[in-house]
């Protein structure tokens, strides 16, 4: 039995690693913000801010860390978090993004955030794990209260490509590094993670209608309409960065790569398998 870490395990990755490890019989220590924060049964919580240097002296030492970090929120604690994990765990596995290789690690914004987490990271001396991963399926949650109130999808860029990801293929490549190099001495390794096929945003809003069987329609909203409708309460720098990566995905759409599959023995779940594992979320006859 092994020792692990696991960072944002009340949310979706970090859920699904913290779960996978429990399963497969390690101790899982998880990092939250309050004692009484709901966990995967099984894991024990350390209470620490990964944005509060001051409260890491509690991190628990350990065989590998799954660390999810909180992007441009804590980016002022970042060396801290890494150093405290460095001292505590011979490995981390780090959810960065696709992306990230090319964005300046001094920038500003979510890719710079996850590219000053790489180089810190594998500037550490610690083995690591980057996950850099495509757009989360989990994403088109944003789409659910429309879908549930009226069936509908107001959102731009419909024609823009992607190539969502299951959460759980994220967590399961993670898991499957850290329990396979325990002893933190093999090489880093950089995993361009993504999901199986590539859609259009129009086309993911039609499989979420065929599975949860009522149609979904895809109304294409304007800029000006997005800015006004769905980011109103956002800064509007950081909306319009939102907006510009979107818009990117029109005449660049996301590739897919053959990684999750290789490295776990069975094909990435489709975007179809995914809705499945959600349909509560979107409302059901
Ligand atoms: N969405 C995408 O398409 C995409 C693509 C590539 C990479 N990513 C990256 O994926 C990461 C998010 O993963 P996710 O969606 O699994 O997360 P999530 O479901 O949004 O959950 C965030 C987790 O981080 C924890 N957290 C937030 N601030 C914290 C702090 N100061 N100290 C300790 N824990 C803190 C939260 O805990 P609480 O319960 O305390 O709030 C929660 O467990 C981000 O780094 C993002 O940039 C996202």
């Amino acid at each position: 039995m092994m020792r692990f870490l696991v960072t944002g395990a009340t949310g979706r990755v970090g859920g699904r690693a913290a779960r996978r490890l429990i399963d497969e019989g390690h101790q899982v220590a998880a990092v939250v913000r309050r004692a009484d924060a709901e966990l995967p049964a099984g894991a024990r919580p350390v209470v620490a801010d990964l944005d509060d240097p001051d409260t890491l002296m509690v991190l628990p030492e350990v065989d590998g860390t799954f660390l999810v970090f909180p992007s441009v929120q804590a980016d002022a604690s970042a060396a801290a978090v890494v150093g405290a994990l460095a001292e505590r765990s011979p490995q981390i596995a780090y959810l960065s993004a696709a992306g990230a290789q090319d964005a300046d690690p001094e920038g500003w914004g979510i890719m710079a955030s996850h590219a000053r987490l790489e180089k810190l990271i594998t500037e550490s001396g610690v083995r690591s794990t980057l996950l850099r991963a495509s757009g989360f399926a989990a994403n088109t949650l944003g789409w659910a209260p429309q879908i549930r109130a009226d069936g509908t999808v107001r959102w731009p860029y419909g024609s823009a490509r992607r190539a969502l990801i299951h959460e759980d293929d994220l967590a399961a490549v993670g898991v499957r590094e850290l329990i396979d190099h325990g002893d933190g001495s093999a090489e880093g390794v950089v995993h361009h993670l993504t999901g199986p096929q590539q859609l259009s945003q129009r086309e993911y809003a039609a499989v979420i209608g065929e599975v949860i069987g009522r149609p979904v329609t895809y109304h294409e909203l304007s800029v000006a309409e997005a800015m006004a409708e769905l980011f109103g309460g956002l800064p509007a720098d950081f909306a319009r960065s939102i907006l510009t990566g979107q818009a990117a995905w029109v005449d660049h759409p996301e590739p897919v790569t053959s990684t999750v599959g290789t490295l776990l023995g069975r094909p990435a779940r489709t975007f179809a398998e995914w809705v499945a594992d959600h349909r509560a979320d979107f409302g059901t006859r």
